[in-house]
């Protein structure tokens, strides 16, 4: 009886953990009509809510604009679509860039995985519809990268590109999800707006529905550093303000099962913060297996990043020596519209080959992966040893996926449009990272002249900024 009972109970658990791991996104393909309707009726509300991944697993949060008189930075949080027995979080409450609204921001803590739970937040003007978060496992999991989602200004008055670019951004979301339902979480490099300085750039950016079921983590980049709205329409955690960042700028860390991500800002040359950011956050997780960076620019990029100063002379400089002191496994980037991909890169140079299609036990290295971007994908005859692979192709988007599975992290690339499998590497490790070598000691000792000189390079860059 015993045995029967506990196989009957496995049976139920394995049931329900493999109707989790393959729920849906409520991520519908719409026609230009339906889109074009849906811009109409949202555009100008400025109360979508952006869902960004919390510090760890456990967690996610919410953002969101609210009329000032009316808010509260509230949300509930349910097992069923009722809402009944909901339980209720409460978060901090900000300025806002307008007199008339302020930001509300909630994070939601102690979920479980493999669960599904349904909320809705205080809008304003009462609570919100309901929508539907489903964990996946918080072990082996599959995470979406695309970055330079560079949603366009509104033009002299015309919203047209606009709205044309947020009708491609749902599309492909729904390309992706579909295709991904196991998806738990998008990594974006940054350009995440286009100007950075408009409400409207983030309602287009938040429109399409999946993104009140897909946790994001949002790197910045030198298009949203052209204003300030990054500031008030995201929640990343841990946040890292070092002591000579200003603006926007700012690192952040986070933790999702074994792996820990690190998101630089690499449009501040701020050497010695984003060192001593690394420092810290590598230290509060030494039990992560998994190390990944992200940062906008794509340095052992693909596209027109190879043969540009800035990312060749000053970032590679500043943040290569960050990456190899802290042993990174892979590093995303973005920022010049171009996919593709290096070998494992060590001291500037090609320490082992990464052909797609292969495996690659304990590599010694970083793996730099550009990221393509939503749209406006540019041609790319630019060419690099450092490149394994890069996408040749005008115009076609594409997307990544890595899945942490066991000792393996496998990286696919695929088209945007229709999934075809473009490029792909597994990485499998079995060893633990070594924080404290001779070589680590002595790489420290020699970044110390770079600190300095990306120290004086921020401050002028932030006087130069701030006469601009
Ligand atoms: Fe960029």
């Amino acid at each position: 009886m015993k045995k029967f009972l506990s196989l009957f109970f496995s049976i139920i658990i394995m049931t329900q953990t493999v109707i989790s791991a393959n729920a849906e996104f409520n991520a519908p393909k719409l026609s230009r009509e339906e889109w074009d309707s849906l811009y109409a009726s949202m555009i100008s509300s400025n109360t979508l809510p952006t869902l960004n991944v919390g510090a760890d697993e456990t967690q996610v949060s919410l953002c969101w604009h609210a009329e000032k008189s009316n808010a509260v930075a509230e949300v509930r949080l349910a097992d069923n679509e009722q809402m009944n027995n909901f339980k209720t979080f409460s978060g901090n409450k900000t300025p806002a860039e307008t007199d008339e609204q302020i930001v509300c921001r909630v994070v939601l803590t102690g979920l479980e995985e493999n669960s599904t739970y349904y909320y809705q937040w205080y809008t304003g003007d009462g609570w919100s519809d309901v929508y539907k978060y489903e964990t996946k496992s918080f072990g082996d999991h599959k995470v979406m990268i695309v970055g330079d989602i560079q949603i366009n200004e509104i033009y002299d008055g015309n919203n047209e590109e606009q709205m044309n670019i947020g009708y491609f951004w749902n599309n492909y979301l729904s390309e992706v999800l579909t295709k991904n339902p196991d998806i738990s979480y998008l990594v974006t490099p940054g350009d995440n707006t286009s100007t950075g300085s408009t409400d409207e750039e983030w309602q287009t950016l938040l429109m399409p529905e999946s993104l009140r079921s897909l946790p994001v983590a949002m790197a910045i980049g030198n298009h949203d550093k052209k204003g300030m709205t990054y500031n008030y329409f995201t929640n990343m955690p841990n946040e890292d303000y070092g002591r000579f960042f200003s603006g926007l700028d700012r690192d952040f860390w986070f933790r999702y099962g074994d792996v820990l991500y690190l998101f630089f800002d690499s449009t501040s040359g701020n050497a010695p913060d984003h060192m001593r950011f690394a420092k810290k956050a590598v230290e509060q997780n030494k039990d992560a297996k998994w190390r990944i960076g992200v940062v906008h620019h794509g340095i052992y990029g693909a596209g027109d990043a190879i043969g540009d100063m800035e990312t060749e002379i000053l970032l590679k400089n500043i943040f290569a020596p960050i990456f190899e002191v802290y042993e990174l496994d892979l590093v995303i980037t973005g920022h010049t519209h171009s996919q593709g991909r290096s070998h494992f890169m060590k001291s500037g140079k090609i320490k082992s080959e990464a052909p797609s299609g292969g495996t690659f036990v304990n590599p010694e290295g970083i793996v730099y992966l550009n990221s393509n971007c939503v749209r406006n994908v540019y041609d790319d005859n630019f060419d690099a040893e450092h490149l394994a692979y890069k996408l040749v192709e005008d115009e076609v988007t594409t997307y990544t996926t890595l899945e942490f599975k066991g000792d393996k992290l496998i990286l696919e690339t695929r088209r945007g449009d229709n999934s075809e499998l473009l490029d792909s590497i597994t990485i499998e490790k079995t060893v633990e990272f070594n924080d404290k070598t001779a070589n680590k000691f002595f790489k420290k000792l020699l970044y110390k002249p770079i600190e300095l000189l990306g120290f004086i390079y921020t401050m002028i860059d932030n006087l130069v900024r701030s006469f601009s």
